[in-house]
């Protein structure tokens, strides 16, 4: 069976563009890079710019919408907190759940990746669920294991229906942020391990879930990792911060595949 998979590449924000800001790189972003059909660009501002930028990519459909994070309760007294509801009422269709920086700084654990991807999926948006091994993890030869055990975790609570129509990303946690960039076959060999392991959950139809790739992806390693093997798209951080680099990354050369 052929899957209809789109190369898709994600702009994480992380804590920098406010909506002035995000006005003004959209201004320069969209008149460097046209509509084109054959992928699909996602952004993941702030959530309180998340408006700005929903205002701003009115005029361009192709332009999707996420938030970078969403609580595990519904409703109620959570200071602080965005529920997945709000988000897609504030027009996001994607939800970041799991990043290493969830992870690793705010201790997000597996169990609340896990609920995370209830919400997200229960309000009708589509989970990017990340994984990633630390160097010491890596150093230790544990990659796969790390990775598998996070994949299994967050996607644990989901039906396979949601599963076949959720993104997964693989960002090994020294990567991100550092200049040091996973080469393609690092990126391929991870990314056929998680391959293996949707195939496990829900047959033939992991080939159509996205798998991309982030860590220190920038407009001069993003075709060679996109050329890579199971790697379907690419989850970009620093360099997506610049509309001119990122409209770059996001013309970069892709195969359909199929
Ligand atoms: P980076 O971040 O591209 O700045 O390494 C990637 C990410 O954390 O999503």
């Amino acid at each position: 069976m052929s899957s209809h998979r789109r190369p898709v590449l994600a702009a994480n924000w992380k804590m920098n563009l406010g909506p002035a800001e995000a006005e003004s790189f959209l201004d320069g972003f969209v008149a460097r890079y046209e509509p084109r059909d054959d992928r699909t660009v996602i952004l993941f501002p702030s959530a309180l710019a998340v408006a700005a930028v929903r205002q701003a990519i009115q005029p361009r459909p192709d332009l999707r919408l996420g938030v970078q994070n969403v609580s595990t309760e519904q409703k109620g007294a959570f200071t602080g907190e965005n529920s997945a509801a709000m988000a897609a009422g504030a027009g996001a269709s994607f939800v970041l759940v799991g990043h290493s920086e969830r992870r690793h700084i705010f201790g997000e654990t597996d169990v609340q990746a896990a609920q995370k991807c209830v919400r997200v999926v229960e309000n009708g948006l589509v989970p990017v669920l990340c994984v990633g091994e630390t160097i010491e993890q890596r150093e230790r030869g544990e990659t796969g294991e790390v990775v598998l055990h996070q994949l299994r975790a967050g996607v644990s609570m989901l039906n396979h229906e949601a599963i076949r129509e959720m993104i997964v990303a693989y960002e090994p946690v020294w990567a991100i942020g550092t200049g040091r960039t996973a080469t393609p076959q690092d990126a391929s060999d991870v990314h056929l391990v998680l391959r293996a392991a949707l195939a496990g959950l829900v047959g033939e139809n992991a080939r159509g879930i996205p798998l991309l790739y982030g860590g220190s992806v920038n407009a001069k390693n993003a075709s060679s990792l996109l050329a890579a093997a199971e790697v379907d798209g690419l989850l970009v951080g620093g360099a997506s911060l610049d509309p001119v680099q990122w409209a770059e990354i996001c013309s970069s050369s892709v195969q359909r595949i199929t």
